[in-house]
């Protein structure tokens, strides 16, 4: 059923794992997620991004997963909005039926200036009142996603804050964090670690100094009833990133967020875990095999199934990863 993500990431909570939320724009990517929840029994957080809406349409996200809520009625299901720029837009997809949405006020509706703590209470809060009164889920953002190396969003395809953010606002501060939830009455605060969207997060394997699992900790002995969620939380995979060159994709040497740096996030509160870049990383090098392996083939369905089947895997491990397994 369709579910509240309230509800899943308190059970979550209570039960001490995490959940990875997966981004979603086609078929073939809510069909892979729904397979691996079925193989590992986890619980469904789907998000919608803007880019996907301009991909796909509201209409047509909001139905491949209500599709999935009936193929897959024993499964909880959450509809997340993800990074909603104002509560006009957040109110727009509550009206379509999510069962939580992310009003992401740590940035103007441009989604590239960053945004003063009283705006981002402002519009939050907002976003909150009118969410609560029909049972509807808020993801809020204090802190801009960043890069603790460079200072820039890295975000290749232009997905937030413009320019060089300064080191305070690339990680949350615990004190402003607390007076944020008091103020705002969100359900889940989404953290600035030195994480930021794509796949040119780190260019070394990640170390405390640019990836602050400690501040993880500080947020959360601070705040210990709040869900936490971290964005940018692909791993990058290097053999995934292998397969990609190997068959003439052309991309940089580059590093995520460690599988076992999720594990000791999600020790210290940390329930709602963004993921998108990988599964774009494993459709693509499946797609660049198949047409390399068989350049005959023009069927779309041929070279989608070992893609979605990718998918899957990435999904299913990562379920599994975070103690998802059997508690769907
Ligand atoms: O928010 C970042 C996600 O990876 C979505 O990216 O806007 O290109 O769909 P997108
Ligand atoms: P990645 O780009 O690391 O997959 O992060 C996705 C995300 O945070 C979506 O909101
Ligand atoms: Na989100
Ligand atoms: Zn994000």
């Amino acid at each position: 059923p369709l579910v509240s993500m309230r509800q899943l990431l308190d059970h979550a909570a209570e039960n001490g794992y995490g959940i990875p939320a997966f981004n979603v724009n086609n078929l073939e990517q809510v069909t892979a997620i729904m397979e691996a929840a079925k193989e590992t029994g986890a619980p469904v957080i789907m998000q919608a991004s803007a880019g996907a809406r301009k991909y796909a349409g509201e209409h047509f996200l909001k139905h491949l997963i209500q599709a999935a809520v009936e193929a897959y009625p024993e499964i909880p299901i959450v509809m997340h909005q993800d990074h909603g720029q104002s509560p006009a837009i957040c109110q727009g997809a509550i009206n379509l039926g999510f069962s939580s949405v992310m009003m992401d006020g740590s940035l103007h509706e441009d989604g590239k200036t960053p945004a003063s703590f009283d705006y981002n209470v402002e519009t939050t809060k907002k976003v909150v009142e009118l969410a609560h009164k029909v049972g509807v889920t808020v993801e809020g953002e204090l802190g801009c996603l960043g890069s603790l190396e460079t200072g820039q969003a890295g975000e290749e395809d232009g997905i937030g804050a413009e320019g060089v953010l300064d080191h305070a606002s690339l990680l949350t501060d615990p004190e402003e964090a607390a007076q944020f939830v008091k103020a705002t009455g969100l359900d889940a605060l989404a953290i600035a670690i030195g994480t930021s969207h794509g796949a040119y997060k780190f260019t070394r394997k990640p170390t405390g100094d640019i990836l602050a699992i400690s501040r993880v900790k500080e947020i959360h002995a601070r705040i210990p009833n709040t869900h936490l969620v971290m964005h940018g939380s692909s791993s990058v995979p290097q053999e995934l990133l292998a397969e990609v060159r190997q068959f003439g994709g052309d991309m940089k040497e580059t590093y995520g967020v460690p599988v076992e740096e999720l594990q000791e996030a999600i020790k210290h509160g940390v329930r709602k875990i963004n993921i998108d870049t990988d599964i774009r990383l494993a459709m693509t090098g499946a797609i660049r095999r198949f047409f390399a392996e068989q350049p005959g083939k023009f069927d779309p369905r041929e070279y989608l199934k070992p893609a979605r089947e990718a998918a899957k895997k990435l999904c299913a491990q990562r379920y599994r990863e975070f103690g998802c397994e059997g508690q769907g």
